[in-house]
């Protein structure tokens, strides 16, 4: 099965995303990183990008929340287009009531962890993921390397999904490599979020391809 990719618009020029966007036309999936300067210390963007991405096309939003408190804004990005919609376990109290918002309104979503949140922090809330999101940089920056000791994560993840025949993705998130893409999948990752690797590239559209295959 080919390998599914959300290329993060994170290391696109924000001066002309309608173009960026065309140019990844053959992605899964676009991964969109809201930062609050909070939650993390940088800041991206907010509802408005993403309904005005969602207008122009038609590749399923993945919007990736790294911020305080999301109950706040889950409805708004709902609303804005998000397809699949991930918040930080660190950053609220409310896992659960934020889980049900996003399942109330018929989209996917799920949660995301920090390199140093361990696996079992998650697994009382499995049952109302569809997707789980293993950071492998620390959240706010593109472009840093890949944490290795995040393969076992994901591989104790898999395996925690497995053993409870959940149906539960996982998506990679930070420092994904042409070289590292095929461990990072064998460990049992479904998704690889890559924002350098394609965007950094003359080709993301090349990029995407090879990532895929
Ligand atoms: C980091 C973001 C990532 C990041 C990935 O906080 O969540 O999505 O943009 O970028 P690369 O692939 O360059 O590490
Ligand atoms: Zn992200």
């Amino acid at each position: 099965m080919k390998t599914k990719i959300a290329p993060s618009i994170l290391s696109a020029d924000f001066s002309k995303m309608g173009e960026q966007i065309e140019m990844i036309s053959n992605a899964d999936f676009i991964h969109c990183d809201v930062m609050d300067g909070r939650f993390v210390p940088n800041l991206t963007f907010g509802m408005k990008m993403i309904k005005d991405i969602k207008k122009t096309t038609n590749i399923p939003l993945d919007v990736h929340l790294m911020i305080e408190e999301p109950e706040n804004y889950i409805e708004e990005f709902i609303k804005s287009g998000a397809d699949y919609l991930t918040f930080h376990i660190e950053a609220t109290k409310k896992i659960d009531h934020c889980l049900d918002l996003i399942h109330l309104h018929n989209i996917k979503g799920g949660l995301a962890i920090s390199p140093d949140t361990p696996i079992y922090t998650v697994e009382s809330h499995l049952n109302k993921c569809d997707i789980i999101v293993v950071m492998s940089v620390y959240p706010g920056f593109g472009g840093q390397k890949f944490i290795p000791a995040s393969l076992e994560k994901i591989t104790a993840l898999k395996k925690m999904i497995t053993d409870k025949n959940f149906n539960t993705l996982i998506e990679v998130d930070g420092g994904v490599t042409f070289d590292n893409a095929k461990n990072i999948m064998d460990a049992g990752a479904d998704i690889l979020v890559a924002g350098n690797t394609v965007f950094g590239n003359k080709k993301p559209k090349n990029a995407i391809k090879t990532l895929q295959n």
